[in-house]
């Protein structure tokens, strides 16, 4: 039996081939892509796509780790939750040029990406993604499926609820609460809390019209708690 380290990715995505990018640099040796565009989708760039989700379900035994990267914070939430219920073993996978504080707490299925930072006693929700050089600071509580992208700034002791964006660039002050499904822009500074299910952009961020009161069939469902699931990390054990 083959000692190599076998790794499934869920999402035959761009993000997918970041995530794989990480996970060889992490250790993993053999990657598999598995997308609901199969069979449509047989290859990602040089990997072989093998099936679609449920195949993956019956292949999970096959695999020392899975993780999801789709892009699209409700529905990577919701292929987590089926993959949890099958008992998938969901890993995370940081850069070896992130910083994560040994204090730091992330839950199954995060992905941090090169240069990235995450201060002590941060706690990040599965499935979050805090992406290429951007930062969440001490003592933060991100909840499911939050993605911080790419240079934005997340200050000390913020909360943001589950499938929230925080855009590119975007700067959030210190202990300010973002409510769930909230999508900051951009280039934005958050300086005040921010109610669920808003897009807001600009510095001070504000709503965009189009984001008050609407009821897009788009927003995530709700759940009945928003409880973090964590395992504790350890430097010698991040993926
Ligand atoms: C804020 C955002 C979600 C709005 O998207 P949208 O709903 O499609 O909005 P539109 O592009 O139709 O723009 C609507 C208005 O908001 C303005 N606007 C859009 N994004 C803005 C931003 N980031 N900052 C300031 N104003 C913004 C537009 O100029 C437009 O203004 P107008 O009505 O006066 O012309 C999007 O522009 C954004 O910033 N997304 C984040 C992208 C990102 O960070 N990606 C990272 C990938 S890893």
């Amino acid at each position: 039996m083959s000692n190599r380290r076998r790794l499934a990715i869920l999402g035959a995505s761009g993000h997918g081939k970041v995530v794989a990018d990480i996970a060889i640099q992490a250790g993993w040796q053999d990657l598999v892509f598995y997308d609901d565009a199969w069979p449509e989708k047989t290859r990602h760039e040089h990997w072989e796509v093998q099936g679609s989700l449920p195949m993956l379900l019956n292949d999970l035994a096959d695999f020392e780790g899975v993780v999801v990267a789709i892009g699209h914070n409700a529905i990577r939430e919701a292929k987590l939750d089926a993959l949890l219920a099958h008992g998938a073993s969901i890993v995370s996978l940081v850069h070896p040029r992130a910083t994560v504080s040994p204090m730091a707490r992330l839950g199954p299925g995060c992905v941090v990406m090169a240069g990235a930072i995450i201060n002590a006693f941060a706690e990040l929700g599965m499935g979050s993604i805090v992406n290429t050089a951007a930062s969440v600071d001490h003592d933060c509580r991100l909840g499911a499926c939050v993605h911080v992208a790419p240079g934005a700034n997340v200050a000390g002791d913020v909360e943001i609820g589950r499938t929230s964006w925080v855009g590119a660039g975007a700067v959030v002050r210190q202990g300010v609460a973002i409510g769930e499904a909230v999508m900051v822009g951009a280039g934005a500074a958050v300086v005040s809390d921010i109610a669920g299910n808003l897009v807001v952009a600009g510095v001070p961020a504000r709503p965009l019209a189009s984001s008050e009161g609407d009821d897009d069939d788009n927003d995530p469902p709700p759940k009945a708690s928003n409880v973090l699931r964590f395992d504790l990390i350890s430097p010698q054990g991040r993926t």
